[in-house]
């Protein structure tokens, strides 16, 4: 099923909405603690230890590669790796994820930050990329990743992860020399690192912002907007980016308006309804329920076809979870769901009438 010149990857080309011969997929977080190889390497070294390691990211970036007919890696790193050389001590606390101790809070702090020089400072992440390039022998793409202003923000401000992001909105609403402050600080970093990604040898970005559903469309127009827009606009155009975000099912239009070639949907929103509104000049990647990974094959099926018809067969779709993939989830589950959506796009009964 795989192509192999260069030019003619379906997943690179349905982020160019251009018509492929089946529907491209890959899944968020499908390099992890599903997998019983991961969880062994977790015995031996902590996750910043196994991202630090350009040997041993490279092997798990591979892993979904070697299992599933996927159609690109991604790499593994995670959003909050900047943080540390902008001079934010962060740690993986077991069961509990990402921890920042001391919180970025006030304009004292914001003007201590760095600005990263990532080819130096994350040397471990662009050697790695490197080497899964080599590896892949040019089979499948690689995509490369950052978080997006807000949703950084919103761990350097909260110290962690958040339910009502009470602390980020406060700084946001009420202390609008330092929000700036901040965002134009991030944005500066995630232009560089991005940039530095492609430049290692990433051929896609993907763009997390995972958490901006919490705030109102008025809010993310006034303060987070122009930011994402400013990294997006920053990014050499010479790969295709994946704007995602979840619960933002109110902020599909701004999110377009601040940019993506692809916009990336959880399931909250019906994928078709989401693409009528955000109009067929972009591509959509999404969106099946993580949860529906844990059903029986029959359930995942069915909701395979209910959302490549939404799709309707359009070019410009790439199957994705809506959000990363569940650590139960089972490892033939996901073989079958990469199966299910290959066979069923490739047969699909509108793609024929849209060629
Ligand atoms: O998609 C992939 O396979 C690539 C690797 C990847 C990781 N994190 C590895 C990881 C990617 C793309 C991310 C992105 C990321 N990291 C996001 C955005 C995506 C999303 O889920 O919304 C966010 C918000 C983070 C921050 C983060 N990292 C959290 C909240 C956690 C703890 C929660 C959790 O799932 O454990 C992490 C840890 C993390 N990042 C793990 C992995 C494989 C688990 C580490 C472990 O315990 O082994």
């Amino acid at each position: 099923m795989k192509e192999t010149a260069a030019d003619r990857y379906p997943f690179l080309m349905a982020c160019r909405r251009q018509p492929t011969k089946y529907t491209p997929i890959w899944l968020m977080r499908q390099a992890g603690r599903y997998m019983k190889e991961y969880r062994g390497l977790r015995k031996k070294y902590s996750f910043l230890e196994m991202c630090k390691n350009p040997e041993l990211a490279a092997e798990v970036t591979l892993l979904p590669f070697q299992k599933f007919q996927v159609d690109a890696a991604i790499i593994f790193a995670d959003i909050l790796l900047p943080i540390e050389p902008m001079g934010i001590e962060l740690e993986f606390a077991k069961g509990e994820g990402p921890v920042i101790h001391h919180p970025v809070r006030e304009m004292k702090q914001i003007d201590g930050l760095r600005i990263i020089e990532p080819e130096k400072d994350l040397s471990f992440l662009m050697k790695a990329i490197q080497i899964v390039r080599k590896e892949l022998e040019g089979k499948i793409p690689l995509i490369g990743f950052s978080g997006a202003p807000f949703t950084l923000a919103s761990y350097i401000i909260e110290g962690g992860h958040s339910k009502d992001y009470v602390l980020t909105k406060g700084l946001m609403n009420q202390n609008r020399p330092a929000w700036d402050g901040l965002m134009e600080k991030i944005s500066e970093v995630l232009i560089r690192y991005l940039n530095a990604q492609i430049g290692a040898g990433v051929q896609a970005l993907q763009f997390f912002d995972s958490w901006v559903g919490c705030l109102s469309p008025t809010d993310y127009e006034g303060y987070v907007l122009p930011y994402s827009k400013k990294v997006i606009d920053g990014v050499d155009k010479s790969v295709p980016l994946i704007h995602f975000a979840t619960s933002s099912s109110s902020l599909l239009e701004l999110m377009k308006r601040a940019g993506g070639d692809v916009i990336g949907v959880d399931w909250r929103v019906n994928l078709g309804e989401a693409w009528t509104r955000l109009g067929y000049d972009v591509a959509i990647q999404g969106n099946l329920d993580p949860v529906i990974l844990l059903g029986p094959p029959d359930l995942i099926e069915k909701e395979v076809k209910r959302i490549l018809n939404e799709a309707g067969g359009r070019p410009g779709h790439i199957f994705n979870l809506g959000h990363g993939i569940l650590p139960n989830t089972p490892v033939d589950h996901v073989a079958f769901l990469v199966e299910t959506v290959h066979r069923y796009s490739s047969n699909h009964p509108l793609k024929e009438r849209r060629e």
